[in-house]
């Protein structure tokens, strides 16, 4: 770097290094001393990563990757953003700003613990208005009319859209704060099925779809969360219910995958006769907030974060989710989940 350069650099307020792929530190400023004092050991220890395990350090030297992060010195957080690249003679470098956002970051996740708390705060009076509804619908011997068990499906149909909704702002949340995991409890798969058709069977029927659960006899424990991979089927099957028409198939299905004798994993499949997906639609589904244009049969819009919450679920535990799907025959969704989970 010229003698200009570094002393413009000198003089702005923000921290600033120049440092290079091997690690080391190779011009730092004045603003960078002022806040990290002369050791900057933290910066080579993340140097250090480079050689063996990705540390945030390498994404810098990576095409194509984001180009800023932050990064936690002593109980502070910078976001470090890069600058430009600054190999002059061969070796790669880079120049990078830390500014710290500490009080941001804070009040950031201030605001995002609210929300969370409110929407968690609203399942306790929702989940009583739902035990209010079936309560009454279940009173056979009373003869309500069928205009008030017509409103009263609807409105039970109307609170149960409310409380997927509100589980998945709530899984949402804990995925982007990083706090997403899931328990290691034994799960039996049978169950799986058995508890989400079972939540959506009165859906279905009021729907005149056919809902039916079809496995093997000996399939195997996993490792999980009962809660978590049954909201991961429950929302399979919702998005099955929204787009295949009346008179429709749908057909949950558990089955085990072997290597030799070995159980090896255990493969769920929710296929439905509905409209299907176009090809180019396909991956990105997965994404947060992605909607194909497919125009739901029933059930409102929904926001696009089913599928996103069923992947990150999946994959906490180890396994992958794929799709295939023909248009104006149907489609199936396949969650692959491993027997037994890595540590
Ligand atoms: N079984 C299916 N058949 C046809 N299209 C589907 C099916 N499942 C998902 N899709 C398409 O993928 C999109 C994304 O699904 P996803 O579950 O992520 O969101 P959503 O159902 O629209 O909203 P949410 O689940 O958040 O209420 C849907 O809007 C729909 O276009
Ligand atoms: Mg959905």
């Amino acid at each position: 770097m010229t003698s200009q350069a570094t002393s413009i650099l000198d003089k702005i307020p923000v921290a600033v290094a120049v440092v290079s792929d091997t690690g080391a530190i190779e011009y730092r400023n004045h603003a960078f001393d002022e806040t990290f004092g002369d050791d900057g050991n933290w910066l080579k220890e993340a140097s250090r990563a480079l050689a063996g395990e990705r540390g945030w350090l390498q994404t810098f030297f990576i095409a194509g990757e984001p180009r800023s992060v932050d990064v936690e010195v002593d109980g502070r957080i910078y976001r470090v953003d890069q600058i430009m690249t600054a190999g002059d003679q061969g070796a790669p470098a880079v120049a990078l700003s830390f500014e710290d956002v500490t009080a941001q970051r804070q009040a950031e996740q201030a605001k995002s613990d609210f929300t969370a708390q409110i929407v968690h705060d609203l399942r306790g009076p929702l989940s009583g208005i739902q035990g209010t509804l079936e309560f009454v619908l279940s009173q056979e011997g009373t003869k309500l009319d069928s205009m008030y068990t017509d409103l009263l499906t609807e409105a039970q149909r109307e609170s149960e859209r409310m409380m997927n909704l509100i589980n998945e702002i709530l899984d949402f949340s804990k995925i982007q704060s990083g706090n997403f995991s899931v328990e290691t409890e034994p799960v039996r798969v049978a169950g799986l099925l058995k508890r989400a058709i079972r939540s959506l069977q009165s859906v279905a029927a009021r729907d005149e779809i056919f809902l039916v659960s079809a496995h093997g006899r000996d399939i195997p424990q996993i490792i999980g969360s009962v809660e978590k991979l049954t909201q991961a089927i429950i929302n399979l099957i919702s998005n099955s219910l929204k787009f295949t028409p009346k008179k429709g198939l749908i057909s949950v299905g558990a089955q085990i995958v072997r290597n030799g004798d070995a159980p090896e994993s255990i493969v769920i499949t929710v296929t439905d006769s509905g409209m299907g997906i176009k090809p180019a639609d396909l991956q990105k589904m997965f994404e947060k907030y992605k909607q194909t244009g497919n125009k739901s049969f029933r059930g409102g819009g929904g926001t696009g974060l089913g599928l996103y919450i069923v992947k990150q679920i999946v994959e906490a535990h180890g396994g992958e989710v794929s799709v295939a799907s023909i248009e104006g025959v149907g489609t199936s969704m396949v969650m692959r989940l491993p027997v037994k989970r890595a540590a």
